[in-house]
């Protein structure tokens, strides 16, 4: 079998010390490799290391080989996969703007084959609006993202920015290079993020999910082969490429339009927050404090339909994935919602204090007839693998 070439793109990050393991982790996993740094990044590590390690020219300057004319190019063609770990923001701002200014950014745009990045940077540049909106305009197209790692940075503060460890750096490429398509022909519906029940025209009930946790879900089940349905409430993320996206607001329009792509799915995931109550009314003009005090103090809340267990009392032969989203009992309360709701299995994840919603990653146990399964924190696209290889699982007996 011909040998698979991922062109590494090293960025001037700390963590670029890692890129060396990186390349042999690779190599390993009988992959060529070949190296492009920027020229930030010849301050971390010496070229010198990448020539050693994977015995081939390592290319920096948009001039350097006089050999090769045109070798943003030629680079950009031999990739099987380009991948750029670590990524900075700066990097990562001029691929999603199409700014080709030196050699790593010019054979970045000019590439066919898949483009990955590992972002690795301070926690606040990562955080930075800008950051996000880049990283998010880049997944719209199809960019893949490694996760970094929360923890303690070179910086000195903590939290999201530091790249993961090489080899699941590795792990996560080669499963876009190998194209694991074990969801191939299959339909899957996932639901994500909150719901909001009105009270009045400017108020609503609500909670903190923001959609990561099912929209990282549904670009894994892509990938993976799936024709994806996604049925999201409001969320602040960017519609994935090559789904399905339905737009809901209510618990009551959420069940309404899970209905038709539940019916066609193989297997349908529920990792939406679903409000359980709602106000009895909702007032057709704002409430006002003095004028609507006793309707403002007295909202009579009533129940909203159980979305999942509705569905999943006709499942047939799918698949269907619950969550369990507590703040204590973990196991307990989802062994509970495993028997009530009807689900095949439950991902149960502790919520609260900084935990689980909105955030990159997520710690999670799998609870079925069959026992506990613990997962532990990883980014939410590698959880929604672990999830999906369950779901492949299922599929596979029925
Ligand atoms: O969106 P993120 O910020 O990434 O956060 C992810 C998450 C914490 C929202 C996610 O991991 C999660 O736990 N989702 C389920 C949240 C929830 O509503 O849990 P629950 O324990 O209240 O509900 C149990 C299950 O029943 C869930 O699958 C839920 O979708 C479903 N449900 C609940 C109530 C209802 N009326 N209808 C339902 O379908």
């Amino acid at each position: 079998m011909e040998q698979k070439t991922v062109v590494l793109g090293v960025t001037g990050c700390i963590a670029a010390y890692k890129s060396c393991a990186i390349v042999r982790e690779f190599q390993r996993a009988g992959y060529r490799v070949k190296v492009v740094m920027t020229e930030h990044a010849t301050h971390f590590v010496d070229p010198t290391t990448f020539r050693a390690l994977t015995h081939e020219k390592v290319a920096i300057g948009l001039f350097d080989d006089p050999s090769d004319p045109i070798h943003h190019i030629s680079l950009a063609e031999e990739a099987d996969l380009f991948l750029i770990a670590p990524c900075t923001a700066n990097v990562m701002a001029k691929i999603a703007h199409g700014i080709a200014d030196d050699l790593l950014s010019t054979a970045a745009l000019a590439t066919t084959a898949p483009l990955a990045l590992a972002p690795a940077m301070n926690v606040h540049m990562y955080e930075a609006q800008a950051t996000q909106a880049n990283m998010a305009l880049l997944r719209s197209r199809g960019v893949h993202f490694i996760e970094p790692d929360s923890g303690y940075l070179a910086c000195g503060y903590v939290g999201p920015g530091r790249m993961p460890e090489p080899a699941d750096v590795v792990a996560f490429a080669i499963g876009i290079l190998e194209g694991k398509k074990d969801l191939a022909g299959r339909k899957v519906m996932i639901t994500a993020g909150p719901t909001r029940e009105r009270i009045d025209p400017v108020r609503y009930i609500s909670n903190d999910s923001s959609g990561k946790m099912g929209f990282a879900l549904a670009e894994a089940a892509r990938d993976r082969g799936a024709e994806v349905t996604l049925v999201s409430g409001p969320v602040a993320l960017e519609n994935p490429a090559g789904v399905r996206v339905l737009k809901i607001e209510s618990a009551r329009e959420l069940l309404e339009a899970c209905r038709e792509p539940f019916a066609e799915s193989d297997a349908a995931i529920f990792a939406a927050a679903v409000a359980d109550k709602r106000p009895e009314r909702i007032a057709d003009a704002k409430l006002k404090k003095g004028r609507d005090d006793d309707m403002l103090e007295n909202i009579k809340l009533v129940d909203n339909p159980d979305v999942l267990a509705t569905l999943a009392s006709v499942k047939g032969s799918r698949v269907v994935v619950g969550f369990a989203a507590e703040t204590n009992d973990v196991l307990d309360n989802a062994r509970r919602k495993l028997e009530k709701k009807g689900a095949d299995f439950i991902v149960a994840n502790e919520v609260g204090h900084g935990k689980a919603f909105g955030t990159p990653d997520n710690e999670v146990w799998f609870v079925s007839a069959d026992g506990e399964e613990h997962v532990p924190a990883a980014s939410k696209r590698q959880i929604s693998d672990a999830i999906l290889d369950q779901v492949v699982k299922r599929l596979s007996q029925r």
